[in-house]
């Protein structure tokens, strides 16, 4: 529920009142988030100073929240070393981080089609510089053929850089397997956890992952301009951009201190501050929990667009593989006018479009219309998704008549 507000003509007062907006968007961000995320970004932006840029109280108190944060973020990934994480603001700059920070001249890099542009333009940037790159295509389901990696493995395939789940089918990815073949062959392997971060368990030390791009602001409900890379012990990572880091200050030479190397300028704290609350709730209800409570209304969701004539779903028939981003189109409808027909009638907010991912598109078939993306988080209900279904049911009979 959100407040909606209403200016007088002369806009000179504000009149509130409420409206029950049913979120399904949570695969862009996630709404609304925990009552303790916006408490502590409060708390932090009217509290405390520039971490690890000074020895007053109000400096080391965020020096100390910065530091919780990156152990909260450890305990749900299986890192050992919180000095590992990187902050940055978002998965994309994660993944330009990483993608930048490893690949060389005449490097190889294997991919999918099942990609973000925030993995796929990188790439394209390194390509025009002498970077290798192999597409693997997913099937019709944005299913990936892990066979068809280790086809394309070369001698100097440096790296396996691929998204944990896509954000246009729901498809997960078999990260498990792909992460053996990295190891095995002895190739990084960078995971874009955009969409399973928060929402299906990750573990770096089982799934062999070296490096691993993870948003703050989507799965782990904390607030936007939030995110992070997990780098592995041992890789080195060549900074994106170089300056203050509050450490080593004597030297006119960026630090090779991990993680200040590639952490220069003042961090989000106030957002870090929120994502850590955010984590400690999903430890709180745990993510098996969020996973059971979403593929519920997953469920609900798909039996019941089934059943509208006219309808397309798209990604994996099998629940177990599949997060809550449920794409559709509607037969003689743009994606685009239905979304605002949702969001004008129903106040329903849904997302039409490419979704930043057109190979994704290209692969399943919906380029040219794009799709309409319900993107379902923890605090959808079942409601929601009943309301949901209905609208769809009426705009597609009226769109008959
Ligand atoms: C699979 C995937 N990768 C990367 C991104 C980019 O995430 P961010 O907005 O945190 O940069 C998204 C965003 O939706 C995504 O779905």
């Amino acid at each position: 529920m959100i407040l909606k507000i209403i200016y007088s003509k002369n806009k000179s007062y504000l009149k509130k009142v409420k409206v029950i907006v049913i979120y399904l968007d949570n695969s862009a961000t996630s709404w609304p988030k925990p009552e303790n995320v916006y408490k502590e970004v409060e708390r932090v932006l009217k509290n405390c100073g520039n971490p690890g840029r000074g020895g007053h109280r109000m400096a080391l108190e965020s020096g100390k929240i910065i530091f919780e944060s990156r152990q909260e973020i450890c305990e749900i990934f299986n890192v050992k070393d919180p000095m590992r994480i990187v902050f940055t603001s978002n998965t994309t700059q994660a993944l330009n981080m990483a993608l930048k920070g490893v690949l060389k001249y005449k490097d190889h890099v294997i991919t999918s089609s099942m990609e973000h542009n925030s993995m796929i333009r990188p790439l394209m940037a390194l390509k025009e510089k002498g970077t290798e790159i192999t597409v693997i295509k997913g099937d019709e389901n944005g299913e990936i053929d892990v066979e068809n990696i280790k086809k394309e493995i070369r001698e100097n395939t440096k790296l396996i850089a691929i998204t944990h789940a896509s954000n246009v089918t729901g498809t997960i990815m078999p990260i498990k397997e792909i992460g053996d073949i990295a190891r095995k062959n002895n190739i990084l392997f960078l995971v874009d956890a955009a969409q399973t971060a928060g929402v299906i368990p990750i573990d770096v030390e089982e799934f062999n992952i070296d490096l691993l791009a993870f948003p703050g602001h989507k799965g782990l409900y904390g607030p936007q301009g939030t995110g992070g890379l997990y780098i592995r012990e041992g890789i080195d990572i060549i900074p994106l951009i170089e300056g203050g880091t509050g450490s080593e200050s004597e030297s006119i030479y960026q630090p090779n201190l991990m993680p200040d190397k590639l952490e220069s300028g003042t961090l989000n704290t106030p957002g870090i501050a929120g994502l850590k609350e955010g984590i400690k709730f999903i430890k709180k209800i745990k993510i098996e929990s969020i996973k059971k409570h979403e593929k519920n209304l997953i469920k609900m969701l798909i039996e019941g667009l089934e059943q509208i004539k006219n309808v397309k779903i798209y990604g994996p028939k099998n629940l177990d593989n599949r997060t809550g981003s449920v794409s559709i189109t509607v037969d003689n409808m743009d994606v685009g006018d239905i979304s605002y027909i949702l969001d004008k009638k129903y106040n329903i907010a849904a997302r039409a479009g490419l979704h930043c991912a057109p190979l994704a598109h290209s692969t399943i078939g919906t380029l040219e219309s794009g799709t309409l993306r319900f993107g379902i988080g923890y605090f959808n209900n079942i409601d929601e998704i009943k309301e949901t279904i209905r609208a769809i049911e009426i705009i597609c009979k009226k769109n008959n008549i």
